[in-house]
């Protein structure tokens, strides 16, 4: 076998290069930004609560290497987004989302579902696991996670917390795969220890990037 051509196969798999200029990325983001809100007839706020936020949730899909370091963000990691209500974590989410539409670009792309659409999922069919192996697969973010109630299963466990299931799966398909898992939520870290368990939590720390949006809400 060619010397060095497992080095070069694993330099393939982890080189990415970044999807352009950092400036470029950030002025197509506030762009898209600013149309979003004209949508709702609201005008796009930067101020000193969100503006360290954007800056590192451009970095992180910019996807540069380079500021893997600096901000202690993993690249290979799915994004937690974590604050209180109406500081626009859902919106920031979405922003990315139509630029992956409007641009045509798929390294941007994933679905959005509610935490709480999954459980009535869930409840609403007969066969669970199905359920449970559709959201354990691919890209997702999961919105508003920790407002959702437990599942209901009458055929087998009765009441069960469904992202327990569900994130012990991604982590493995994270741990193999590379699955991105990327999540909005007012819990905190120990709300979610709470609700989910040690397990979970413990997971959380190895497959998020943590990103903090605070402040007052911006829901008028
Ligand atoms: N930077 C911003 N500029 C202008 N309006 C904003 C901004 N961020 C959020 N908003 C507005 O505030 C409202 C709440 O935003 P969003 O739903 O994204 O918040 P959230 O953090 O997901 O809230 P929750 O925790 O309740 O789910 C929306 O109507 C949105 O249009
Ligand atoms: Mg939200």
């Amino acid at each position: 076998m060619e010397k060095g051509w497992l080095d070069q196969l694993s330099e393939k798999q982890t080189a990415r290069k970044p999807l352009c200029n950092l400036e470029l990325f950030k002025k197509v983001f506030f762009k898209s930004a600013v149309e979003f809100y004209a949508l709702m007839e609201l005008h796009f706020e930067v101020d000193a609560t969100n503006k360290n936020f954007l800056g590192h949730f451009c970095k992180y899909w910019n996807g540069d290497p380079k500021f893997e370091v600096l901000d202690n963000i993993s690249l290979r990691k799915g994004l937690l987004v974590f604050g209180s209500y109406g500081t626009g974590k859902t919106s920031s989410f979405k922003i990315i989302q139509n630029m992956s539409k409007q641009y045509r670009i798929p390294e941007l792309w994933f679905p959005i579902i509610g935490a709480q659409e999954v459980v009535a999922k869930y409840n609403a069919v007969r066969n669970k696991d199905e359920v449970i192996d559709y959201y354990s697969k691919g890209t997702f973010l999961f919105d508003d996670l920790g407002t959702e109630t437990v599942g209901n299963n009458v055929y087998q466990y009765g009441k069960e917390e469904i992202f327990v299931r569900i994130l012990l799966n991604r982590y493995r398909n994270f741990e193999s795969l590379g699955t991105k898992t990327h999540v909005t939520t007012n819990l905190s870290f120990a709300q979610i220890e709470n609700r989910y368990g040690t397990q979970i939590s413990d997971r959380f720390i190895r497959m998020f990037n943590q990103l903090k949006l605070d402040g007052p809400s911006r829901r008028k």
